[in-house]
């Protein structure tokens, strides 16, 4: 990856929320036939947060996760300039980003939604870091929000127990070359794959009297679970060391191993196959489960909340999923 930087880009704030209704590993049992030890065994989660409320959204959690990081901040909303929401879970097909720039007064924002799964953070966190790396915008709120709970069968006891619904919003603003945070990327796609984790299309002939004319909707969330686990294990490392290379950053310089929080053998094994400590993962899973574009914000806000992340700490960044799609952003924190 070469990117052109006249100016940097910094983490300002970040913010997250998750429904409060939770499921956890016993009472999903009480759904489907699994068990508290199977789950937790070999995923490492024990709850889950769904969003129950009638006609309740992506839209709704973006909004409170987006308003945290703000206020943090106390941030203007109108001093914003591009939202970019990660979701593959919109409210609406033609996007979700433009309700959520509405809801928080971000009037001077433009907005658009990025589709990318479970590497939608990553990719939507590189895209706003190339809009402040040009000097096109100073301000940009970048939220990986989604609700996967509407998306998966009920009765399908090998998915519904991964997902869990939530959202997490970072704000990142232009800085200085020398305080620049978004050190270096690496983003991959193999289509070859999309066929092992996917919501497919699907339709139904509604007219054949002129012409056949369909109407269309989606099926279920599918997965091969052993073959994304492979995927995972065995591209994740390969994509954090070439990140790393190319900045002459050893895996001893690590501070910070923060992945999208599918499974925690998944996150052990790429700790492993690096020789990362284990004690250097960021998780968070055991709560939420995996929420998809929403893992990585949530897991970050959180660390921070613990006050974990130091001053010019190296956070390796890694999403994978859906596409196949996987990604690798190096983050020199600065506080
Ligand atoms: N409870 C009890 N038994 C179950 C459950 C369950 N929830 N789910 C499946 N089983 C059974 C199966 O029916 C099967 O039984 P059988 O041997 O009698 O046929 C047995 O357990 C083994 O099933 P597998 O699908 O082979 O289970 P596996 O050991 O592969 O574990 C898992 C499944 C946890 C999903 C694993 O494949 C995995 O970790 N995959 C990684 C994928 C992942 O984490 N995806 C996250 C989403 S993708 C993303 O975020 C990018």
């Amino acid at each position: 990856m070469k990117s052109f930087m006249i100016q940097g880009a910094k983490i300002l704030a970040t913010g997250s929320a998750t429904p409060v209704v939770s499921l956890n590993n016993n009472k999903i049992s009480q759904i489907v036939q699994t068990s508290d030890e199977w789950i937790f065994s070999r995923t490492g989660i024990k709850e889950r947060k769904i969003l129950t409320g009638f006609n309740q959204s992506v839209v709704d959690l973006a909004i409170l996760a987006s308003n945290k990081a703000l206020n943090k901040i106390s941030m203007n909303p109108s001093h914003i300039d591009l939202i970019i929401l990660a979701t593959s879970s919109p409210h609406d097909l033609f996007g979700s980003a433009s309700k959520v720039q509405f809801k928080i007064g971000a009037v001077n924002a433009v907005a658009f939604d990025l589709t990318a799964a479970c590497s939608g953070f990553v990719l939507s966190l590189v895209t706003a870091s190339q809009f402040l790396h040009s000097g096109s915008y100073k301000n940009i709120l970048v939220i990986g929000a989604d609700v996967l709970s509407k998306w998966v069968d009920w009765s399908d006891r090998s998915t519904c127990i991964l997902f869990g619904d939530g959202a997490g919003a970072v704000i990142l603003q232009s800085c200085s070359i020398s305080n620049n945070s978004i050190l270096n990327f690496q983003l991959d796609s193999d289509g070859k794959y999309s066929d092992q984790l996917s919501i497919k299309y699907r339709e139904e002939i509604v007219s054949s009297s002129v012409l056949n004319l369909y109407k269309g909707s989606f099926k279920y969330l599918y997965m091969n679970g052993k073959e994304v686990y492979k995927f995972a294990v065995s591209q994740v490392p390969l994509s954090i060391l070439k990140c790393l290379n190319s900045l002459n950053i050893s895996i001893q310089d690590i501070n910070w191993l923060l992945l999208h929080q599918a499974n925690k053998r998944i996150l052990n094994a790429v700790a492993d196959k690096l020789c990362i400590n284990r004690n250097k993962i960021i998780t968070n899973l055991i709560k939420y489960g995996n929420t998809s574009a929403a893992s990585i914000p949530l897991a970050l806000d959180e660390a921070l909340l613990k006050n974990k992340i130091c001053n010019k700490d190296i956070i390796v960044v890694s999403g994978f999923g859906a596409g196949l799609t996987w990604g690798t952003i190096i983050i020199k924190w600065y506080i």
